[in-house]
């Protein structure tokens, strides 16, 4: 059974571009981020501010084995974090999985992080300029887990519509 997965920072229109693969491949698009907030009923932020993120990533983790663990093949945007804690990382080379690393540059990951910093608890509070430094820093030290995936697409100037299709293509 496939499972295609979609990795990559923040911005980086994982759920866009999942949803748009999930009409296209009519298979089912599943959100982590949001089965995590489903599950919990609490949202990302209030996870982050009221338990941490050290619980925050065991739920992460734990809610991507059960997702994985189903029969069912799934279109499933991960959270920006997500192959970057615990063993995450092998998923995207796990027998009957596809994975795509949707890689910006910090230039446009800064451009669409900035102006809607309320909504993500890491970037939540910060100055432009710690938001660029952060998404530098971080690229850096995911850069490893992202390029397990399978195929890695740039996203710099594309649209989620032209990602979909440039997956579609490789899918075929
Ligand atoms: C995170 C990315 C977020 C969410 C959490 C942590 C990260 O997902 O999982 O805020 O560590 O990069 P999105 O990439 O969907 O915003």
């Amino acid at each position: 059974m496939q499972k295609i997965l979609l990795c990559g920072y923040m911005g980086s229109g994982k759920t866009t571009v999942a949803q748009i693969l999930a009409q296209k491949t009519k298979l089912q698009g599943v959100d982590l981020d949001a089965v995590i907030e489903k599950n919990g009923g609490l949202s990302i932020s209030d996870i982050f501010n009221e338990k941490g993120e050290i619980f925050f990533r065991k739920l992460e983790s734990e809610t991507l084995l059960s997702i994985l663990e189903s029969d069912e093949a799934i279109v499933l945007a991960l959270g920006g974090g997500t192959p970057a804690y615990g063993n995450n990382h092998l998923q995207l080379k796990n027998e009957g999985v596809v994975s795509f690393y949707l890689k910006g540059s910090i230039e446009t990951l800064y451009q669409r992080l900035v102006g809607e910093n309320a909504t993500r608890p890491l970037v939540a509070g910060k100055t432009a300029e710690e938001i660029k430094e952060l998404i530098a820093k971080q690229l850096f030290e995911r850069n490893y887990y992202y390029h397990q995936a399978t195929h890695t697409i740039a996203i710099d100037q594309k649209s989620p519509e032209t990602i979909a299709d440039e997956i579609m293509q490789l899918l075929a």
